[in-house]
């Protein structure tokens, strides 16, 4: 089956005033707080930072993208912010920040911000000041506030379900509700204001005029709520979730994924356009693929991120089927595809991709990673065949900080020092996502393995001195090394945006074409298969007397050296 996705036919050119550099780009998520802490106070800062910009550039990423470092009181991870156009005084300074944008230009790298516009944090200026003036003010009416049901109004306004968990109403003294589809420390702003609006032009102006290249855009598809009176119940629809949408007709859910959303996106487009080369914006937007490419639309946001990747097991059939419909939805919206394997929020795909379809990522970290046991090495062998075949698809992937070492989740972090708000708002019954953010180790000793000169704000357990970059570097095989042939053939061997797969594979092998005689094969079966004719360019595993083992993938080529 030939799959020829988009007209995008030629090379891409990531050259710094490319309009399309960003098409098929590798994007590097750095979580702030975890990548490297200048100043030794156990957490990462914008200096750490610009450090160790040099090791994004020798991997030979084209991106990377900050998670939030904005001032926050850290209720959800900086995901709570105070002031959408400040840095986080722990974190750094706008100084400190555009030095880092400086440095990473020169290096070659762009720079995205993540923009979080569906809340802020309840220590916001707007916040404390809908507070003060009371009901019906328009301090107010920038927010979601209501009155309660029940006779004293001591009922919350609907059954809207935090996705934390609980009632996404909280009351205040006056006796009003404000919505928060997340932590009460984030009440959500109401996007049918137009200062609301006007505010978050002035924020992606003053970032885009500072540098910074792209905006992820955070929680992506909840801007825009039916807040029409009365406001309704969702019944047994369910709140939480991609799932609920699929059982609501497309668009009519009160508060996801609603049509009139995307009149935000074309507005912003405007702003985006406006720069030379045109700033770029990726949503993370967990909706169904039909409906979530619509964000990707190239008068909208660009790019959505593409969970269905991210959450298919490691199944031939069922990757290739999610690929495949990827690209036919991301090039009926004129979008690239996006891979995703990890991020912030999920469990790395070291340990994920091992567990057995089915699991319950939540139950398995309750049990400390003991239920199932993970075995490092195998989970290791198959992240980097996973990785393999991601960087040999069309479109663009994002690395999450940590993979290219190999990094497991740290499931058994104990339960005291839990930061993830998801812990104590669901009752210590879900342990939330900090076994994904524990801080990097760069060196094999020191008090936190090179991530600063004192503790981490997450302990790292000690087998992480044997993923250090210092442990990797230059080691041939090594986790690190294979990220880095794998990014600098990418660039090499990149061309459109379209792939051919092979059908006279064994079964549980997946095979495909993409330009110039590049194939890449995946061995997701248990027994070791023949190696199709080709250049061996770079392989996840040593081949099995001159085989494809299991759990392995191949890059075949055209005859180019990895140097
Ligand atoms: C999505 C972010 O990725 C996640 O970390 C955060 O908790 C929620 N949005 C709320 O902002």
């Amino acid at each position: 089956m030939t799959d020829r996705t988009t007209t995008h036919d030629s090379p891409p050119d990531l050259s710094s005033r490319d309009p399309d550099w960003w098409r098929q780009a590798v994007v590097y998520q750095v979580y702030p707080r975890s990548f490297a802490d200048a100043d030794g106070d156990g957490l990462g800062d914008i200096r750490g930072i610009t450090q160790r910009l040099t090791h994004l550039a020798a991997l030979g990423v084209d991106a990377l993208w900050l998670s939030p470092f904005y001032p926050s009181e850290l209720a959800d991870g900086g995901y709570d912010v105070a002031d959408h156009r400040d840095v986080d005084p722990r974190l750094g300074t706008l100084d400190d920040f555009d030095t880092m944008v400086a440095e990473a230009h020169r290096l070659g790298l762009k720079v995205i911000a993540d923009i979080v516009p569906n809340h802020t944090s309840r220590q916001h200026r707007w916040f404390e000041e809908a507070l003060r003036a009371g009901p019906g003010s328009p301090a107010r009416d920038r927010y979601v506030f209501r009155d309660g049901r029940g006779q004293h109004g001591e009922l919350p306004p609907t059954d809207w379900q935090s996705v934390f968990g609980g009632s996404a109403w909280r009351r205040v003294p006056d006796g009003q509700w404000y919505l928060h589809l997340f932590a009460p420390e984030q009440p959500d702003l109401n996007w049918q204001n137009e200062e609301v609006r006007a505010d978050f032009r002035t924020t992606l102006r003053f970032w885009s005029d500072r540098g910074v290249d792209g905006f992820r855009v955070d929680v992506a598809h909840a801007l825009v709520k039916d807040l029409d009176e009365p406001l309704r119940d969702l019944g047994d629809i369910g709140a939480t979730g991609e799932d609920a949408l699929l059982r609501v007709p497309p668009g009519s859910h009160p508060y996801y994924d609603r049509d009139e959303v995307h009149e935000v996106y074309r507005d912003w487009r405007k702003i985006f356009d406006a720069y030379t080369p045109p700033r770029t914006a990726v949503a993370e937007a967990w909706v169904p693929g039909d409906r979530r490419v619509l964000y990707a639309r190239p008068d909208e946001l660009g790019q959505a991120f593409n969970f269905e990747y991210l959450r298919a097991g490691w199944d031939a059939g069922e990757l290739r089927q999610v690929i495949t419909e990827s690209l036919r939805t991301a090039r009926a919206a004129g979008a690239s595809a996006t891979w995703v394997l990890s991020n912030h929020d999920v469990v790395r795909h070291t340990s994920r991709l091992m567990l057995p379809s089915g699991t319950d990522d939540n139950a398995w970290l309750l049990s400390d990673g003991r239920a199932p046991a993970v075995d490092a090495a195998a989970g290791l062998r198959r992240a980097r065949a996973a990785t393999l075949l991601m960087l040999a698809l069309p479109g663009s992937a994002y690395v999450y900080q940590g993979e290219e070492l190999g990094l497991p989740e740290v499931a058994d972090l104990p339960t005291e020092v839990l930061q993830d708000p998801i812990w104590e708002q669901t009752g210590r019954v879900r342990k939330g996502r900090d076994g994904c953010r524990v801080p990097l180790p760069w060196t094999t000793g020191g008090p936190s393995y090179g991530f600063g000169a004192g503790a981490a704000w997450l302990p790292q357990p000690d087998d992480f001195a044997a993923y250090a970059v210092e442990a990797q570097d230059g080691v041939e095989g090594s986790t690190l090394e294979l990220y880095r042939s794998a990014l600098r053939l990418r660039r090499k061997l990149l061309q459109g945006e379209s792939l051919t797969w092979a059908e006279d594979v064994p079964a549980g092998v997946l095979r495909f074409d993409r330009s110039d005689g590049w194939q890449c094969v995946t061995n997701l079966s248990d027994r070791p298969v023949a190696l199709p004719a080709g250049e061996v360019l770079l392989c996840s595993a040593p081949l099995d007397d001159g085989r494809l083992g299991p759990d392995t993938t191949v890059w075949l080529g055209p005859g180019l050296s990895v140097g």
